[in-house]
């Protein structure tokens, strides 16, 4: 489904984030990008979503190469990615019902799909009870449900989660990996970036580990393995 093929990213003027990178991420996948602070990860997911273009090589979706997209075309190209980040960044003038109302409204999705759609997101993360409550009325775990259902709502073929559990504590860190794995299990991709060793070793899913730009390990089920 997706190809990273001989990928290198030097940033301007001099900056290298990324080796050589080869890469393939198989439909229903569960897929953890492990590695130090800057060792690449978050520029690996910019160059997925073409935020970023690669230096050198080619990223594909299918047969897609995605450095061939036109600009104009990428907006909806990208609704089929979901993207959660470690800041939620959710919407503060909005409930979370809102928040995920307003990214399918973006999407141009009509008012029967939405209030059709919104109810299912909401219990889908568990957060019926909360949908009327503005973001710093939410804890940082529901916070971030409340972004994976707005990420959700395009019905995308991959989820991916950069850092996600950066700014949340031990238990709702772990609310947060669970609901990921049962996304996964619905049949979306899922692409989590962490250096968090406890998470990734509690997986036990496939772990590509980043060091200087590089990969240095891919493992079925991999662990933690640095430091
Ligand atoms: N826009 C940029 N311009 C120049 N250099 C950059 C830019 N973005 C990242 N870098 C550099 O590229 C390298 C990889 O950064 P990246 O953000 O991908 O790391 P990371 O693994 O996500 O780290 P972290 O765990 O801290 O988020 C680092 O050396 C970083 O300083
Ligand atoms: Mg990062």
């Amino acid at each position: 489904m997706i190809k990273f093929k001989e990928v290198s990213k030097i940033y301007p003027p001099n900056c290298p984030a990324l080796g050589n990178i080869d890469i393939t991420i198989n439909e229903k996948e569960f897929v953890s990008i492990a590695g130090r602070s800057g060792a690449g990860k978050s520029t690996l997911i910019k160059l997925l979503i073409r935020e970023e273009s690669p230096s050198q090589g080619q990223i594909f979706w299918g047969k897609q190469d995605i450095g061939q997209i036109h600009r104009r075309d990428l907006p909806l190209w990208r609704r089929q990615i979901g993207m959660i980040f470690q800041n939620f960044r959710l919407l503060s003038n909005k409930t979370a019902y809102e928040n995920i109302a307003f990214a399918m409204e973006a999407g141009g999705r009509i008012k029967q799909d939405i209030e059709r759609d919104v109810p299912q997101l909401l219990r889908l993360v568990n957060l019926t009870e909360r949908a009327e409550h503005f973001p710093d009325q939410l804890s940082g775990g529901e916070k971030q449900r409340v972004a994976i259902a707005r990420a959700l709502a395009h019905r995308p073929k991959v989820l991916i989660a950069d850092e996600p559990t950066g700014n949340l504590d031990l238990l709702h860190t772990w609310e947060i990996v669970r609901l990921l794995i049962k996304i996964n299990e619905l049949g979306t991709i899922v692409i989590l970036a962490t250096h968090d060793r406890e998470i990734i070793n509690g997986l036990d899913k496939r772990v590509i580990t980043l060091e200087k730009g590089k990969v240095i390990k891919d493992d079925e089920q991999g662990k933690y393995i640095l430091f």
